[in-house]
């Protein structure tokens, strides 16, 4: 992550709002690429009901403005959950920040009354399957050839979570 020499920063995660759609619609195109969101569906997923989206984003202070880094979102019904996203930007990637970011995602998860909590993840993302088994996170299948046109599959993961997480 690279900031200003002369500014020291802090990250912080927050809760995303309709204000940040641009950011966020930069960093879904940018990471997810041919398989990113379309803004449209990016800006429902942001005002839907029974979501919590998180912003990770650099705080300077200096009072500059700050940036932001990657996001993520849950979706609850009832005690179910399931990870919608999750992406940084490469340059804040391999920092501890995927890390806090999901377990601030598990967090609200379970604040919305989450119990379990599911995700997919493509087969050829070893970074994010250790990420997500470290977490707690055990197969439990797999759709074959899930991601087209690549054709890779998705693995299946669920968590229990606890009360108090
Ligand atoms: C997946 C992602 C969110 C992880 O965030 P991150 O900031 O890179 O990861 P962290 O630095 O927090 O590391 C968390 C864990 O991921 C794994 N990990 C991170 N970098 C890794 C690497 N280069 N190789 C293997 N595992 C790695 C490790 O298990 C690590 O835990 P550890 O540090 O205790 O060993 C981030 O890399 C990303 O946005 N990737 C592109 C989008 C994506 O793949 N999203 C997930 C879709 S399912």
């Amino acid at each position: 992550m690279s900031e200003t020499p002369q500014a020291s920063v802090a990250t912080r995660i927050r809760p995303a709002t309709s204000a940040d759609l641009d950011a966020l619609w930069q960093i879904e195109s940018t990471v997810f690429a041919d398989s990113a969101w379309s803004r449209v569906s990016l800006a429902e997923e942001l005002a839907a009901e029974h979501r919590s989206y998180l912003v990770l984003e650099t705080v300077p202070e200096d009072g500059t403005a700050p940036a932001v880094w990657g996001y993520g979102g849950v979706f609850v019904v009832g005690a179910v959950g399931d990870v919608q996203t999750i992406g940084l930007l490469s340059d804040a990637r391999g920092a501890g920040n995927g890390r806090r970011l999901m377990e601030a995602l598990i967090a609200a998860a379970a604040t919305r009354g989450a119990r379990e909590l599911f995700l997919e993840v493509r087969a050829d993302n070893p970074v994010a399957h250790a990420l997500y088994v470290s977490l707690g996170f055990a197969e439990i299948g797999v759709r074959p050839r899930y991601y087209q046109p690549e054709g890779v599959d998705a693995i299946v993961m669920r968590a229990e979570l606890k009360e108090n997480r």
